[in-house]
């Protein structure tokens, strides 16, 4: 599973440009599934095909990841650019950052510009010393992301984009594992989350689940003077009560704490003050989806090192493969 997370992390797929990542897991999953598709925002969607009587689950983990985009060349070569998604302008300076035709460049910024830090403070050096030597590297309005590769620490594993390929590792592990699902089970790896759960509410509307779960990072509250939050690296799946996106239909969130307790999953309760997942989105489609999500806990998220642990991954894994084969026909 390991070695999925790396080739997943080390991937390259800033949101609205998510096809190296889905074609990636298309040759991953292609002989565990009965049907698979990718649709027009560039979801891909596979199905497996439970029995008559079964619920209709939709499982969602987003492709795309946060970078960066091209937005100013100047005459000495230096590009100004945007965010793709929520970008910590603190964890930039330094860092590096890819372009799809594989063009790496340093970020840096203007003298004095260390109090109040802003995105315009910023620019990116690819190593060109004229405009159009620049030119020839990037275009303009090219999307970029931040270079790192795996690492593995043992337990704990740091890479780039863990947000969110660790929950794509997670439903592609579960795909493998499930052999004859009581439920439909639509695994949709969504695109366009990181920029407004876009992928999620198109491909939400034409499957019309009757369950609906996302996977996703979430928040810790385990370093030195972290936020106050009950999460830790290590204690097991999250399963979410609320983030600013959704407050999980109270069913869900039941039915997954009991799976957990029934099969003896690690898990621990998720209240996220702050950020969203594809579940905010599915949950609003057409009449309303009873919804809920199942957290992976991960440090230092939406910076180009993100930290998790991979019995925590497990776990997640296993309260999946619970719930997809769960009879569901009292729910
Ligand atoms: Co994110
Ligand atoms: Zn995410």
């Amino acid at each position: 599973m390991k070695n999925v997370i790396q080739q997943l992390t080390e991937a390259f797929g800033p949101s609205g440009f998510e096809t190296e990542v889905t074609e990636l897991i298309s040759s991953m999953i292609a002989e565990h599934v009965d049907e698979l598709k990718t649709d027009v925002l560039g979801n891909l969607i596979a199905v497996k095909k439970g029995s008559q009587d079964g619920k209709t689950i939709m499982f969602a983990a987003h492709t795309d990841e946060i970078g960066v985009v091209v937005t100013h060349i100047d005459d000495k070569g230096f590009l100004r650019f945007g965010n793709v998604g929520g970008v910590g302008v603190s964890t930039l300076v330094g860092n590096r950052v890819r372009f799809a035709g594989g063009t790496i460049g340093v970020i840096y910024q203007e003298k004095g510009s260390w109090k109040d830090l802003t995105l315009d403070k910023l620019y990116i050096d690819i190593g060109a010393e004229s405009k159009e030597e620049a030119l020839e590297k990037v275009k303009l309005g090219e999307f970029g992301i931040f270079h790192r590769e795996f690492t593995d620490l043992g337990h704990r594993l740091i890479a780039k984009s863990m947000d969110d390929r660790v929950g794509c590792a997670v439903l592609i592990e579960a795909l493998k594992r499930i052999e004859k699902p009581k439920n439909t089970l639509y695994f949709v790896f969504t695109c366009q989350e990181e920029v407004g759960l876009r992928g999620a509410k198109t491909a939400a509307y034409g499957i019309e689940p009757d369950l609906g779960i996302a996977l996703d990072v979430t928040l810790t509250g385990d370093m030195p003077e972290a936020r106050r939050m009950e999460v830790s690296l290590g204690k097991g799946a999250a399963i979410k009560v609320k983030d600013s996106s959704i407050i999980a239909h109270p069913k869900v969130k039941d039915l997954l704490v009991e799976l957990a307790e029934d099969k003896k999953i690690p898990y621990q309760m998720e209240v996220l003050d702050a950020g969203g997942t594809d579940a905010g989105a599915i949950h609003l489609t057409k009449a309303g989806v009873p919804s809920g999500a199942i957290s992976i806990p991960t440090r230092y998220v939406h910076s180009p090192s993100e930290m998790v642990d991979i019995r925590d991954v497990e776990a997640c894994v296993d309260l999946v493969v619970a719930l997809a084969e769960q009879d569901l026909r009292e729910f």
